[in-house]
């Protein structure tokens, strides 16, 4: 049976930030107690990685904070995909324009920045850290738990307002 609730994040590569925000979310879901009731998935815009695990240095630093990110594959990001998730979440400017790009008028309200969900942070993009220093995962990692944190708030308002919680 479809869940309540769907969310899908979206970078370029889907090695690096998407996976890492999918696995995150997921865990802080599952924390909550709320696992049941929300689909979390991840893809890019981009093909050049498909069917690939995450990033090596992305699995490592996700570790480190207790998130496995190994079991995850990369795929592109499909036009039904804005029919099937309520939340499309990019992780930057470039991401989000390739995706309004592609999605149906009927669902372009669901394209959102990810950093959206952390008002109280000027930073509005997670940057690309793939050509970058181990340091840049981590920058990764503390913006993308700030930004799970207020979906998760978002979403079980929803659930509550719904009467599924
Ligand atoms: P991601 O990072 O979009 O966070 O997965 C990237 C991964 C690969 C490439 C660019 C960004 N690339 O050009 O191959």
């Amino acid at each position: 049976m479809t869940k309540p609730v769907s969310v899908l994040f979206v970078c370029l590569g889907n090695i690096c930030r998407s996976p890492t925000a999918e696995g995150v979310f997921r865990r802080d879901i599952a924390a909550a107690g709320i696992d049941r009731l929300v689909t979390v998935d991840s893809a890019g815009t981009g093909t050049w990685h498909v069917g690939e695990a995450p990033d090596a240095r992305a699995q490592a630093a996700a570790r480190t904070r207790g998130i496995e990110l190994s079991t995850l594959r990369a795929r592109k990001l499909d036009v039904d995909d804005f029919a099937r998730f309520d939340y499309v979440l990019a992780m930057d400017e470039s991401n989000r324009a390739d995706m309004l790009a592609l999605s149906p008028q009927k669902y372009q309200h669901r394209v959102r920045l990810f950093l959206d969900f952390d008002p109280g942070n000027p930073v509005r993009e997670v940057p690309d850290p793939f050509y970058g220093e181990a340091a840049g995962f981590e920058v990764v990692l503390d913006l993308i738990e700030a930004a799970s944190k207020g979906l998760l708030t978002d979403i079980t308002e929803d659930l509550r307002a719904n009467g599924l919680r």
